[in-house]
């Protein structure tokens, strides 16, 4: 008997996440010296990681022979600090990934409905699907979500409606107020989950914990992995009621976020001069890659996070000769946009390097440069 007779039958449908392709692998097959590729395909933050994170983290090291705090108590502390929200209120996970597969474990079910856009982040519809319930994708409107529609497809069967704001792969933020009519418009069998991994590239993120506290089914979810550097390390938290935080509480592995992460995590956090420093170089870069790139005939999503949307024509084939050059770009053709590239903000360095290639690959197919 094959082992694939032996599988639940859901996992001959899951649908297989595609990760940004490594750099020493794009190196050895280009032939390519890895220090020269820049990497801007997985929204990383192109600074490197927080160096209190770091410092935190050698030293953690030391004691690496030890179990993790399974409870994370150190910086479920330092959290609660940093964001004035009770500790029984968190959850910290491996990556928020994890936290969305842990809303999976706890709420999802064949028969049972998930609300989510249709080029929202996708790991979305892989954990619904992971748990065997249905995932309604609602059209997304000028790369935003569409929040009335998205109210107008909740049924009895909904249990949960994800909103990224902003959204990955693009980049656009819902208002604050129109994020509170959504919470407070829900019956009570559904819960909002609002995704803010990017939330700290706005100026000003939105903030439910008003509706949360009145009683109103909502639960946040952030990153460590994006402006604090951490992504290897993965790490995010999610807040929400204590009620629902002893849930997920009840769902997830004993040890799920390692000692290092834990440490670096807590010292990211007080590391106000390197999140300072990558917002305001993440606002330059932003407008330096769309002035670039909309000169070059290529219209441009900025969006409000750390990444901006082109649309090239043919995304497959200008990741192709990025590649080739030693960038790598995320294609869009998982999600429905086969034109275009998503183009993680890199250094000011990088982004001109990805200019003067897509300038090159432009010149070589006849497009006028307008600068
Ligand atoms: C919208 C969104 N949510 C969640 C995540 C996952 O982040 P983490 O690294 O914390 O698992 C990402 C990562 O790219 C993301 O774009």
């Amino acid at each position: 008997m094959k082992y694939a007779e032996l599988a639940n039958a859901g996992v001959h449908e899951q649908p297989v996440y595609q990760p940004g392709k490594p750099i020493e692998y794009v190196a050895q097959e280009f032939g390519l010296d890895p220090a020269l590729i820049a990497k801007l395909a997985s929204n990383e933050n192109p600074f490197g990681p927080s160096p209190k994170a770091m410092a935190a983290a050698q030293t953690a090291l030391r004691t690496a022979h030890l179990y993790p705090d399974g409870n994370c108590c150190q910086l479920r502390a330092a959290i609660a600090q940093a964001r004035g929200i009770g500790e029984d209120a968190l959850i910290i996970g491996n990556g928020s990934n994890e936290i969305i597969e842990l809303l999976g474990h706890a709420f999802l079910r064949p028969g049972v409905e998930v609300v989510m856009g249709d080029q929202a982040f996708i790991v979305y519809k892989l954990i619904t699907k992971l748990f065997g319930a249905t995932p309604v994708e609602v059209p997304m409107q000028d790369f935003g979500h569409d929040l009335s529609a998205m109210r107008a497809a909740v049924t009895d069967q909904t249990r949960l409606v994800f909103v990224a704001s902003p959204n990955n792969p693009t980049g656009v933020a819902n208002t604050e107020a129109d994020l509170i009519e959504l919470t407070e418009s829900l019956p009570a069998h559904v819960i909002l989950c609002l995704d803010e991994a990017y939330a700290e590239y706005l100026e000003r993120a939105p903030d439910l914990r008003a509706q949360m506290a009145a009683g109103c089914k909502v639960f946040c979810m952030r990153t460590f992995s994006k402006i604090y550097g951490l992504g290897g390390l993965r790490v995010g938290y999610g807040y929400g009621a204590p009620e629902l935080i002893q849930l997920l509480q009840r769902v997830r592995q004993p040890f799920n976020v390692n000692a290092i992460a834990q440490v670096a995590a807590s010292a990211a956090l007080t590391d106000h001069e390197f999140v300072n420093k990558c917002r305001t170089a993440n606002e330059a870069g932003r407008a330096q890659l769309v002035a670039g790139l909309e000169a070059l005939g290529n219209a441009t999503v900025g969006g409000q996070a750390n990444f901006v949307l082109a649309n090239v024509g043919d995304g497959g084939a200008f990741f192709q000769a990025l590649q080739q050059r030693g960038l790598i770009v995320r294609p869009l053709a998982p999600y429905g946009m086969p034109a275009f590239v998503r183009i993680t903000i890199g250094t000011e360095a990088e982004n001109q390097r990805l200019l003067a290639a897509a300038r090159e690959l432009a010149q070589s197919q006849g497009v006028p440069d307008s600068r």
